[in-house]
């Protein structure tokens, strides 16, 4: 005898599924007549390494149910943290999903899409009732993979991977005993991150004579040009530094800048000397994400933005 399925509130049940973080997949097939179907889907799973086998479950609603029922073979794509479009693309009923995507031959008919973290090349082995969903269980019988760091979704969202940093706490709340500040104090990592990196590169600073607002103001200069006095200094507020027209002249008088009618821009002495110190700043970004690793060094990316744009003052936009 069955028990009566309780009773749970819909909306809560799924904010607590939603707990249980996930990678994101877009798993697709081929009709019979060879219209291609793909969807969004986070129920995918590792079952076995011996035969090597997958699982995924599919809503009895979709529009791609007949399709994927009759196909004997389908792809999964682990989608790439730059793959968010794809991913709100193939979770909507009714679009073209395909259109425009290259893909790729594989040992099956099914679509195979490219720029994926990984890709599982499946025939079905099982099809089993699941409630209000069809349980898929596949062989795996081809698959590849990138360094391209995972898509994750977790709490109804779509997230990024970072790497728990070992037995170092990162609460906010981490006792700081009797001293005025701890070691997960934002401003004190944000600080100290800062001095390590650029101390990285500022050898070639001082080799060009270049101060702080000198770099500032040839950094921007070689994104955009020309801009007047007061351009530059709305845009370089946030460091603190007031760039004036003495500053600006002084550069001009060294040859770094240019001015005329239009405005101030990089002269050929400081589009060299920036060329310099931005290659030794790409040498120091590449050896720290080597270091951190691509997963770690996307989630850095992620939440240095996002402090970027919860404490933005409302500067001008430099990049659009
Ligand atoms: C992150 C995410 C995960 C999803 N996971 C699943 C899933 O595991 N199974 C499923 O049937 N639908 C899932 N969906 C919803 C489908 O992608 C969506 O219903 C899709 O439009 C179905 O396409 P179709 O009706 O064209 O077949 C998910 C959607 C999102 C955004």
């Amino acid at each position: 005898m069955h028990a009566a399925a309780p009773r749970f509130d819909a909306r809560d049940f799924r904010l607590a599924l939603g707990r249980f973080a996930t990678g994101v997949t877009i798993i697709t097939a081929r009709g019979a007549d060879g219209t291609p179907v793909g969807i969004t889907a986070n129920s995918f799973n590792s079952v076995s390494m011996d035969p090597p086998m997958v699982l995924w479950s599919l809503a009895k609603t979709a529009r791609s149910l007949p399709v994927f029922s009759a196909a004997s073979q389908w792809n999964v794509h682990i989608l790439a943290n730059d793959q968010e479009a794809l991913s709100n693309r193939f979770a909507r009923a009714g679009e073209d999903k395909f259109a425009a995507l290259e893909l790729d031959t594989g040992a099956g008919e099914a679509p195979l899409i490219q720029g994926c973290s990984a890709r599982f090349q499946c025939r079905t082995a099982f099809c089993y009732e699941g409630g209000d969903h069809l349980i898929f269980v596949g062989e795996v019988v081809a698959y590849d993979r990138s360094e391209r760091a995972p898509l994750l979704f977790v709490t109804g969202g779509y997230a990024l991977a970072a790497k728990v940093a070992g037995n170092v706490s990162t609460g906010a709340d981490a006792d700081a005993g009797s001293a005025p500040y701890s070691e997960n104090l934002l401003g004190y990592l944000l600080g100290r991150a800062h001095y390590q990196f650029v101390a990285g590169f500022r050898r070639t600073l001082d080799e060009r004579g270049l101060d702080d607002a000198a770099f500032f103001v040839l950094s921007l200069l070689a994104v955009r040009a020309p801009f007047s006095a007061a351009e530059i200094a709305a845009h370089i507020a946030y460091t603190g530094i007031d760039v004036g027209a003495v500053l600006l002249d002084a550069l001009v008088a060294r040859g770094l800048l240019r001015c005329d009618a239009g405005g101030y821009a990089l002269a050929e002495r400081g589009r060299d000397a920036i060329l310099h110190v931005m290659a030794a700043a790409k040498g120091v970004e590449a050896d720290v994400v080597g270091r951190l690793g691509e997963i770690d060094a996307a989630a850095l990316r992620n939440a240095l933005k996002r402090l970027i744009a919860v404490s933005d003052p409302g500067l001008p936009k430099l990049w659009v």
